[in-house]
């Protein structure tokens, strides 16, 4: 069966209609505690985010996906400290690209990338705990859940427990070595 490519492509302000249309998507809308932003709001962030991951003074980061050509989904990664050697990722992909492998493609792609980074050591996510592929990713690529947030979203209306999961540098290079990756994207 053929795959898919899928690479990483710098986030740029001409991706924000397509952010907009995944965050509005059925899924992420029933399992992710979405903020209602304003798209002043987005745009800022897509602004402010970094793809370099060597440029020091950055701390956020986004890419979005890219598969055969169309623009598939983002990735993310908030709030890097370099002294603590730390940082949180997120991820999303549009709606019909679910459940093909993408995610964990994608995601393994954006620790490729952050994982250059000397310092860092710990990546954690937060996933609801309804979030059974964001879960499946995290636990594919060698996340293990570190915790559960009590009460601590609110998704649809409806107070949710969120998981914490988190991955070592020592797990990840344990286990990169079993997923075939694509080269870094630009
Ligand atoms: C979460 C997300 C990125 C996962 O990507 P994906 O391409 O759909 O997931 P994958 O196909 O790589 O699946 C990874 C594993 O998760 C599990 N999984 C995937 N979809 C699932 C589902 N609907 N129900 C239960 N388990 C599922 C499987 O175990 C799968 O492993 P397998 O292929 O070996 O069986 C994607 O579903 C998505 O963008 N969803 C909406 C936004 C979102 O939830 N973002 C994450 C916020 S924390």
């Amino acid at each position: 069966m053929h795959t898919p490519d899928v690479r990483l492509v710098p986030a740029r302000v001409e991706h924000l209609d397509v952010w907009l249309e995944m965050r509005a998507g059925e899924t992420s809308r029933r399992l992710l505690p979405l903020e209602d932003l304003p798209r002043e709001s987005l745009l800022r962030r897509l602004k402010e985010a970094s793809s370099d991951v060597m440029d020091l003074r950055a701390t956020n980061f986004r890419w979005m996906v890219e598969s055969e050509g169309r623009i598939i989904g983002t990735v993310s990664a908030r709030e890097l400290s370099r002294f603590h050697g730390r940082v949180e990722v997120g991820y999303m992909l549009a709606e019909g690209n679910l459940g093909r492998g993408l995610g964990t493609r994608a995601v393994a792609l954006l620790l490729e990338q952050l994982f250059t980074i000397p310092s860092l050591y710990h990546v954690w996510l937060t996933t609801t705990v309804a979030n059974l592929a964001s879960q499946g990713v995290a636990r594919k690529l060698g996340f293990r859940m570190e915790g559960v947030l009590r009460g601590h979203c609110i998704v649809q209306g409806e107070r949710m427990d969120q998981q914490v999961w988190g991955l070592l540098r020592p797990e990840w290079e344990a286990r990169r070595g079993a997923l075939s990756l694509e080269p870094p994207g630009r």
